[in-house]
């Protein structure tokens, strides 16, 4: 399994911009980041959790600044990112992650705000952040982006038609955006991951106990990811070892959609 903290100074020299960095995932990420010697900006709507894992990770002698931002809107997002070069004067790497879940409803009961929240935040807020991110990024003379799909952008599921429309459109973009830029010297992917023990799926599974072996026994490796195991995915997707991948769906799953 992955070490939280295994450290390298593979991004030295690098600034990484998170999003939904305040909590699951994106902390693991902007953690790892910052052990492999990034500078890092995080991005979330959570202010004092954010803070407090910028916080943390100052306290490793690490640099990171946190920016409330909603992901939705594009002044704020736009926002975020300038604060990349203007503190660290580039940027090299983006995670765009953050995400929502929703209680579940079959289409014709789907609320439209409902609807139109999930897109927003899923869907056009990678895609704002992309809008930002990528001239920024051709600047400081390449670099990485990764989204956040999920298996849900693979596959459907009953009762999660925003959130699998929204993930399979963040497939979509990701692979124009990738073949727009792939030449320019940004490679864009996203990475598809199964279930992570992070406090969206905590939530559901204080709520319904039982719910915790059936989600072990989805995937064919018998457990939950660690949001360690996903946020590892998205770094190696930013280093010079994965050179040559550009525009794919990584799945990190346990095997989910093997099946
Ligand atoms: N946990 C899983 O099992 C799982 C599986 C597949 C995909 N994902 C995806 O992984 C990503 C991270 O999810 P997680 O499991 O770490 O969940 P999480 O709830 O722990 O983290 C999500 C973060 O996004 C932030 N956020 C929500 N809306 C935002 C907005 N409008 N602007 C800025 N920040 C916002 C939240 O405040 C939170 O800190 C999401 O895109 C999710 O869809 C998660």
């Amino acid at each position: 399994m992955a070490d939280a903290v295994s450290k390298t100074d593979e991004f030295e020299g690098r600034v990484a911009f998170v999003t939904g960095a305040a909590s699951g995932i994106g902390r693991a990420a902007s953690r790892l980041f910052a052990a492999r010697g990034a500078r890092v900006v995080l991005a979330d709507l959570e202010r004092e959790a954010g803070e407090a894992v910028a916080e943390e990770i100052r306290s490793t002698g690490a640099e990171a600044v946190f920016v409330e931002t909603d992901v939705a809107d594009g002044a704020a997002v736009a926002r975020a990112v300038a604060t990349a070069t203007e503190r660290f004067g580039r940027l090299d790497c983006a995670y765009n992650n953050a995400g929502l879940s929703g209680p579940p409803n079959f289409v014709a009961d789907m609320p439209e705000d409902q609807w139109r929240r999930t897109i927003d935040v899923m869907l056009t807020g990678v895609f704002l952040c992309m809008k930002n991110e990528i001239p920024a990024i051709l600047e400081s003379g390449g670099g990485a982006i990764v989204n956040c799909a999920s298996g849900a952008g693979l596959i459907g599921f009953p009762g999660q038609s925003a959130y699998v429309a929204s993930k399979h459109g963040v497939i979509g973009l990701t692979r124009a955006a990738a073949l727009e830029y792939g030449s320019q010297g940004i490679q864009i992917n996203s990475i598809c991951p199964g279930t992570a023990r992070t406090g969206m799926v905590e939530d559901v599974v204080r709520e319904t106990p039982e719910l915790q072996q059936e989600l072990e026994l989805l995937h064919p490796i018998g457990r939950i990811a660690e949001p360690e195991e996903i946020a590892e995915a998205a770094l190696w997707l930013c280093t010079e070892r994965a050179s040559f991948v550009l525009g794919t769906a990584l799945s990190v799953d346990g095997g989910y959609v093997a099946q």
